[in-house]
C-alpha cells in the first residue's frame, strides 16, 4: 500500500516523479505529493485526490529542482486529507520524507518527540520518521561531519513495523533510502538513478535494477548507489535485469485495465503451458533461495500434506487448488486465509508442504505465514507473479505464474495463471505425464466471445442491490471469486455459498430482488445444483446460470443463462472463471464506478 519514488539526476525531477506515481497509482490514491530541491531549498506540493486532480491543480511537472522524491497514499494512519499527505518534512524544512508501511510504535515515538519540543502537522504515523531523522542529524557531534545516513541509521534502531521510506536534505545531493517489510527498487540509469516501490515505476527509463533487501539502506547519488545494512556495513550490488517492456503495463485501446487482464487470459494460459514446470521437468531451483533446492517433482512427493495460504482472489485459487490437488495427486490440502494461519499456531511437521499464493509477492499477511512456516521447519513453495518480490525471495522454491504485470486492483488474468499453476503442480505431484490440454485456449477464446452478451444482462440485473452467488465443489470457489468481483467493484452486496448450504439459511434470503448467479455446468455435481436452482425458483428468485452450451434443462429452468463451451470436466474453472469477471466489469461500468482504483483498495496490500 502507498506507492513511493525518488529521481536524482539532470532531468527535471516533478515530471519524473509524476509519471513514476502514475505508474505506482495502483497502490493508493488517497493523495499525492512531491519534494524537489531546488537552489538549496526544499520544495513541497501535496493534495487531496488522484494523481490527474491533484496534478491539474498543483502541476507537478513545473517543480523546479533534478533531485526528488514523491508518494502517492493509501491511508492508514489518519483520513485522507491535505495534513496526512506525503512528504513531510521536519519543523525546519530542511528533510523531507516519503514512507510506505507502518510505524507500529509510532505513538511512543510522538510523546517523546513532543516532549522534546516537536510539534506535529499530521495525524499519521510517518510523521515521527522525518523529526527523528532531522533531530538526530542535529545532534551529531559538531566537530564532525553531518551525515544523513547516519542519522538515518540511527532512526532506525527507534522505528518497529515494516516500512519503506525515501528521505533527501535540502543541502545534500543524495537520497537516502530504506526497506523493512515493504518493496523498494533502484533503476540505475546515466548519470541518473531511480527509486520506486515497483518496477512498473522506473521501468520506461531503465531496465537495470537493483531490488533492495530488508534492513538494507541505500544511498543513492545521480553517479552511484550504495547499500548498507543497518548497522552501517557495507553490502555488495546485485544488479538484475527486466525482462518485460512499459508496453505491457499500458491498456492498450482497452477502456479499463480489468477489461484488458481479462481479454489477455488466452495468452496468459499458453505462456503457462510453455512454462518448463508444464512439461513434468524439476523445479526451477532459485539461486537465493534460502536453502539449496532438492524440490523436484520426485521428491516433492515425500509431502504428506500440502497447506496453501494465500489472502483475497489468491486464497479462492488456493482453495481450488485444495481440491485440485487432491482429486490429482491425492495429497491432503487445506487451504487457509494467511491472516488466520498466522495467528493460530498451525501445526506443521518437516513433511508439510506450505504453498503460498501471491500475484504481488509482497502481500503482508501471506508473507509472515510464510516465514512462520519456515519457523516451524515446513518446506516452503510459492506461486508468485511479481519476479523477485519478497515472498518470491523468501520460499524456498517458487513457481512463477506467466501473467505478466496486473494493474487492475481486481485480479483476472492473475487468478487464472494461479489455477493452471496449480493444475500443472497437481498434475506434476501425481506423477502424471498428463497436462492442461491446448484446446482449453480456444474454449477461453469463444468464451471471452460472450462479452456483449454479459454486457446486456448486466444492463438488465445492475440495479440490484444484491446477489447470491452459489456452486458446489470447483464451482463453490468460483462462486466466492465472483462475489468478491462484483463487491470490490461495484459495491453491490454479494455473498457466496456452497450450492448446498442454501437450505440451511441463506434461502430465506432469496426474492425477486436479490439474483443468484449459479455455476451449473454439467459435472459431477450438475444435478444436485440443478436441484439448488429448483428451490430458488420455487421461492421467486432470479436465477442467471452459468452452464453448458446446449443445456436445454437449465435454459428453461432459469431467467439468464451464460453458456460456456463444453470442456473435460477437471477445466471447467478456466472458462468459468470469464463470464464471473466480464458480469462484474461491466455492472460497475455501468454504474461508472472507478473500475481499477475502487474505493478504499489497493493493489498491493504490504500492511496486515
Ligand atoms: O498480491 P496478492 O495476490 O497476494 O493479493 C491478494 C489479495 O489482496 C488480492 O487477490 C485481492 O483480493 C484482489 N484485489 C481481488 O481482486
Amino acid at each position: 500500500m502507498c506507492g513511493i519514488a525518488g529521481y536524482i539526476g539532470e532531468q527535471p525531477a516533478g515530471a519524473l516523479l509524476l509519471n513514476a506515481i502514475r505508474q505506482l497509482e495502483y497502490r493508493g490514491y488517497d493523495s499525492v505529493g512531491i519534494a524537489t530541491i531546488h537552489g538549496g531549498t526544499l520544495h513541497v506540493r501535496k493534495g487531496v485526490g488522484k494523481v490527474s486532480d491533484v496534478n491539474a491543480a498543483l502541476r507537478f511537472a513545473e517543480m523546479a529542482g533534478t533531485l526528488g522524491i514523491s508518494h502517492t497514499r493509501w491511508s492508514t494512519h489518519g483520513k485522507p486529507c491535505q495534513e496526512n499527505a506525503h512528504p513531510f518534512v521536519d519543523e525546519r524544512q530542511e528533510f523531507a520524507l516519503v514512507h510506505n508501511g507502518i510505524i507500529e510504535n509510532y505513538l511512543e515515538l510522538k510523546e517523546k518527540l513532543r516532549k522534546e519540543g516537536v510539534s506535529f502537522s499530521s495525524e499519521t504515523d510517518s510523521e515521527v520518521i522525518v523529526h527523528l531523522i532531522a533531530r538526530n542529524y542535529r545532534h551529531q557531534h559538531e566537530s564532525e561531519r553531518r551525515s544523513i545516513k547516519e542519522a538515518v541509521l540511527k532512526t532506525l534502531q527507534e522505528l518497529q513495523g515494516a516500512y519503506a521510506f525515501c528521505v533527501l536534505h535540502q543541502a545534500s545531493q543524495e537520497i537516502i533510502a530504506v526497506r523493512n517489510g515493504s518493496p523498494l527498487v533502484i533503476g540505475l540509469g546515466e548519470r541518473e538513478n531511480f527509486l520506486a516501490s515497483d518496477v512498473s515505476a522506473l521501468i520506461q527509463h531503465t531496465k537495470r535494477v537493483i531490488y533492495v533487501n530488508d534492513f538494507e539502506l541505500a544511498r543513492v547519488t545521480k553517479d552511484a548507489v550504495e547499500l548498507f545494512s543497518f548497522h552501517g556495513e557495507k553490502h555488495p550490488l546485485h544488479v538484475k535485469d527486466i525482462k518485460w517492456d512499459l508496453e505491457q503495463a499500458q491498456k492498450q485501446g482497452y477502456k479499463h485495465f480489468m477489461l484488458k487482464e481479462i481479454f489477455e487470459q488466452p495468452e496468459v494460459i499458453a505462456e503457462s503451458l510453455r512454462t518448463p514446470h508444464s512439461a513434468f521437468a524439476p523445479f526451477v531451483p532459485l539461486s537465493f533461495a534460502s536453502e539449496p533446492s532438492t524440490f523436484t517433482t520426485q521428491s516433492a512427493r515425500r509431502y504428506k500434506h500440502i497447506t496453501i495460504v494465500a489472502c483475497g482472489t489468491a486464497s479462492y485459487a488456493g482453495l481450488l487448488g485444495k481440491y485440485l490437488l487432491e482429486r490429482i495427486s491425492g495429497i491432503p490440502a487445506v487451504n487457509e486465509i494467511a491472516s488466520e494461519f498466522r495467528y493460530r499456531d498451525p501445526l506443521l511437521e518437516n513433511n508439510s508442504l506450505v504453498i503460498a499464493i501471491s500475484q504481488s509477492g509482497e502481500t503482508a499477511d501471506t508473507l509472515a505465514a510464510i516465514r512462520l512456516a519456515k519457523e516451524k521447519g515446513a518446506r516452503t513453495l510459492g506461486i508468485i507473479n511479481v519476479v523477485d518480490s519478497t515472498i518470491a525471495r523468501e520460499v524456498a522454491d517458487v513457481l512463477y505464474t506467466r501473467a505478466g504485470p496486473e494493474i487492475g486492483v481486481a485480479s483476472t488474468k492473475a487468478f487464472t495463471a494461479q489455477l493452471v499453476t496449480l493444475y500443472q503442480l497437481a498434475f506434476a505431484l501425481a506423477g502424471k505425464k498428463s497436462d492442461l490440454p491446448f484446446d482449453i485456449i480456444e474454449n477461453v477464446k469463444k468464451t471471452l466471445a460472450l462479452n456483449e452478451h454479459i454486457k446486456q444482462l448486466a444492463q438488465k440485473y445492475y440495479h440490484s442491490q444484491n446477489f447470491l452467488y452459489i456452486g458446489r465443489n470447483t464451482n463453490f470457489p468460483l462462486a466466492l471469486e465472483g462475489a468478491l468481483k462484483l463487491k470490490e467493484i461495484s459495491y453491490i452486496h454479494a455473498e457466496a455459498y456452497p450450492a448446498g448450504e442454501l437450505k440451511h439459511g441463506p434461502i430465506a434470503l432469496v426474492s425477486e430482488e436479490m439474483p443468484t448467479i449459479a455455476i451449473c455446468p454439467q459435472d459431477a455435481v450438475y444435478q444436485k445444483t440443478l436441484s439448488n436452482i429448483e428451490e430458488i425458483k420455487a421461492r421467486n428468485g432470479k436465477v442467471i446460470a452459468i452452464g453448458t452450451e446446449g443445456d436445454t434443462t437449465l435454459q428453461k429452468l432459469c431467467d439468464d443463462v451464460i453458456f460456456v463451451p463444453k470442456v473435460d470436466e477437471i477445466f471447467y474453472p478456466l472458462v468459468l472463471a470469464i463470464p464471473l469477471q466480464l458480469f462484474a466489469y461491466h455492472i460497475a461500468d455501468i454504474k461508472e464506478c472507478d473500475v481499477d482504483q475502487p474505493r478504499n483498495l489497493a493493489k498491493s496490500v504490504t500492511v496486515e
